[in-house]
């Protein structure tokens, strides 16, 4: 078991290896059995960037977050990205990187949100797979997280996600069992939550049943840190590890072996798969690491594929800057203090950050001299008042004010400049979900957007909102303010860079939404089951995990079922700001030659799409699919498949084959207990992320059916 004695500080409690990681296993010396490392996390390695009585620092590179990877809509950069950070996991002598976060965002308020990837199970599973190819292409180990269902941080140790196995099936395990089939991850996180009444960390069904024995997984599975009660319950349910371990866990698992509560071949099976583990990395192996990793190199990634995920929602001829444009006026504290990621332990300790200013000066611009000065002296005064109150870490930052101007500087701001720039910004972290206060921009931010949007326009000038976020906000009721809107997500530490290389055209805009962006919050079914106040109950502090009575924080109804995001969207006919997979380009593209055919247990769709605007671009094809009537419920349609263009010039054509797997077109059936996919004609409609279907094909499919064991009895 892992190696911190009780007391201890799980972050950091592993100065003698890797300072900063999260824990590591126990060594058995006489065995020649060394510690291995475990370190978060998502956006980049996170440990200590300095060590005491060494001059030398370890710094970090933050990569853009999980749904700034997942807005890519390309597995080939999210692999890029994986391969970057796993160098550093490498590198700096850590063994297992605790990433991806792989839980689907059920809910734009989940504080978490912006460490996973989407509220599409596909989308996440294929985008986990990629980045944990990338990662372990180094010969480190990932640790794919939160498996499963922990979908809200309130009450997050002891929340118990109510719902039906077809939609913990078709959704919620979804995202992990693409993820595992396709990229092989060294380990698997137990989640804190509960399922249906029973600690997922405790529950066999979903950590053998399911993982092991239908998914045929043959890594190991930990405990997230500090998880789940009963040691017992969490070794016989099939975790491997627990995490960090507590000398008392050894005493409570030697007790039970002794009494016959745990068997001794399931003990064995845990250390087997522990050794198996630990044979495979660099440490058992002998690797000497150098403390050297080619932070240059991988800073150019993070900025490259930032860009990449980057999502134009909105563009009257504005973007990309024209050349003549030199001059721009800088609103938003954001753009002076951009945030590179969320809060918790998903940060990232980095070099540097690369503020907007920078960025748009390596691109050739001036930013306006006096807003730089009145918002650098306002910046300094908020951190002054901040220093006296310091805020425990898991929970969200907070941000200064905006500052608002007069009318006349505005105008004489307009006069100055060729352009204005307003960045918006939004935090969130671990522990807490995000308030629905936070959803909303607040009076001071809209009427920053007001007041700019007027004066630049009345003097025809154009303004561009950014969107420096981590996850959705409300954007209906003023987003035919500005000329444009781009979203760059919370974007890691070459955020000025990569925003400023999308605003002039050194990268081309295509990114697109793995996540709808609402009217309203309440817009959303799962709004109804879901805490949109959050209430101070961290971690489940304030809140006993045998208290099971307050809704939404005990326990949460998933009463929505399989209609989270789009799903609920699109079949109910609800109108939305943005829709998923939706996303412009600064060129336009055509489809043509279009063809579908299926080989045994695959469909086949070829496409050629041209580049039929004036600039170089990429795009996004996306299928969804449509079954035919059914006993069951049915979405009115679902993502199956999708695939990017690489950067084409104008008039430049490639064809693009996107594969569907036969089975995955099946629905969950609970009375049949089974996937079943009905028989009769389905419908693929081939979609651009910028115009929609573009074309609809159909194909008839017999009804099979998959039976899998029946698991997670509601109560
Ligand atoms: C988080 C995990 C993280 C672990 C180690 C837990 O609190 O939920 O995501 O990997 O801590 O830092």
């Amino acid at each position: 078991m892992a190696g911190v004695s009780v007391g201890m500080p799980v972050i950091g409690a592993t100065r003698s290896l890797v300072p900063g990681a999260a824990g590591t296993t126990f060594p058995i010396e006489r065995l020649g059995i060394p510690a291995i490392v475990f370190a978060d996390g998502p956006a980049g390695l996170r440990i200590d960037p300095t060590r005491d009585f060494y001059s030398k620092t370890y710094y970090c590179t933050h990569f853009p977050i999980g749904i700034s990877l997942s807005s890519t809509w390309d597995t080939e950069s999210v692999y890029q990205i994986g391969k970057a950070i796993g160098e550093e996991v490498r590198d700096y002598g850590v063994d297992i990187l605790l990433a991806p976060g792989n839980n689907l965002m059920r809910n734009p308020l989940c504080g978490r949100n912006f460490e996973y990837y989407s509220e599409d199970p596909l989308l996440s599973g294929y985008i986990a797979a990629a980045y944990i190819n990338g990662v372990q292409s180094n010969g480190v180990g990932t640790s794919i997280k939160h498996f499963a269902f922990n979908n809200q941080e309130t009450k997050r140790m002891g929340n118990d996600a109510r719902m039906t196995q077809r939609t913990a099936r078709e959704l919620y395990l979804r995202p992990f069992e693409i993820a595992i089939h396709n990229s092989a991850p060294w380990t698997v996180m137990s989640s804190y939550n509960k399922i249906n009444g029973t600690f997922t960390a405790e529950s066999y069904e979903l950590l053998t049943t399911i993982l092991r024995n239908e998914w045929e997984y043959e890594g190991a599975v930990v405990t997230d840190w500090f998880g789940g009660k009963d040691r017992v319950a969490n070794v016989n349910a099939g975790n491997d590890m627990i995490q960090p371990g507590l000398p008392s866990d050894t005493d409570i698992i030697m007790a039970a072996v002794e009494d016959g509560r745990i068997m001794p071949q399931t003990l064995d099976a845990n250390v087997k798969r522990i050794l198996q583990l630990i044979v495979k990395t660099p440490r058992f192996n002998g690797y000497v690491y150098n403390d050297e990793p080619d932070l240059s190199t991988h800073a150019e990634v993070a900025r490259k594929v930032a860009a990449e995920g980057t999502v134009l929602l909105k563009n009257d001829d504005v973007l990309p800057l024209s050349h003549s444009t030199k001059n721009v006026a800088v609103y938003g504290v954001t753009s002076y203090d951009i945030i590179p990621g969320g809060s918790g332990s998903g940060t990232v300790n980095r070099p540097y950050t690369i503020s907007l200013i920078e960025g748009l000066r390596n691109n050739g611009y001036n930013a306006d001299k006096k807003l730089m000065e009145q918002y650098s002296a306002h910046l300094k005064q908020f951190r002054k008042e901040q220093e006296a109150a310091k805020t425990d870490w898991w929970r969200s930052e907070e941000r200064a004010k905006e500052l608002l101007f007069t009318i006349q500087q505005l105008s004489l701001d307009a006069d100055n400049n060729d352009v204005a720039i307003i960045t918006i910004g939004r935090i969130s972290g671990e522990g807490v979900d995000r308030d629905s206060v936070e959803f909303y921009l607040n009076t001071n931010e809209v009427e920053l957007i007001n007041n700019v949007c007027t004066a630049f326009h009345m003097k025809k000038k154009k303004v561009v909102v950014l969107l420096n976020i981590g996850d959705v906000i409300e954007t209906a009721s003023w987003k035919n303010l500005p000329d444009a809107i781009l979203v760059p997500w919370h974007c890691g530490q070459e955020g000025g860079n990569s925003m400023a290389d999308v605003l002039s055209g050194h990268s081309t805009s295509s990114g697109c939404l793995p996540m709808t962006f609402p009217i309203d919050v309440a817009d959303h079914y799962s709004s109804q089951n879901m805490v949109m106040n959050a209430p101070n109950i961290t971690l489940g502090v304030g809140q006993k995990d045998e208290d099971q009575g307050i809704r939404n924080i005990d326990y949460t109804i998933y009463e929505e079922g399989i209609y989270v995001g789009y799903r609920y969207f699109d079949t109910f006919s609800k109108e939305v700001s943005y829709p998923f997979g939706y996303g412009l380009s600064y060129t336009t593209f055509e489809y043509k030659d279009v063809e579908i055919n299926r080989a045994d247990d695959k469909i086949y769709i070829d496409i050629t799409i041209t580049n039929s605007g004036f600039l170089p671009g990429k795009e996004v094809v996306q299928i969804f699919t449509k079954a035919p009537k059914s006993k069951l419920d049915k979405p009115s349609r679902e993502l199956k498949a999708f695939a990017k263009t690489t950067e084409l010039q104008p008039s430049e054509h490639q064809r693009l084959r996107l594969t569907i797997n036969v089975m995955d077109l099946a629905s969950f059936d609970q009375n049949e207990q089974a996937w079943v996919m009905d028989g009769g004609r389905y419908h693929f409609y081939i979609s651009s992320a910028t115009k929609g279907t573009q074309f609809t094909e159909t194909l008839k499919i017999k009804k099979s059916k998959q039976a899998v064991n029946d698991v997670f009895k509601q109560r």
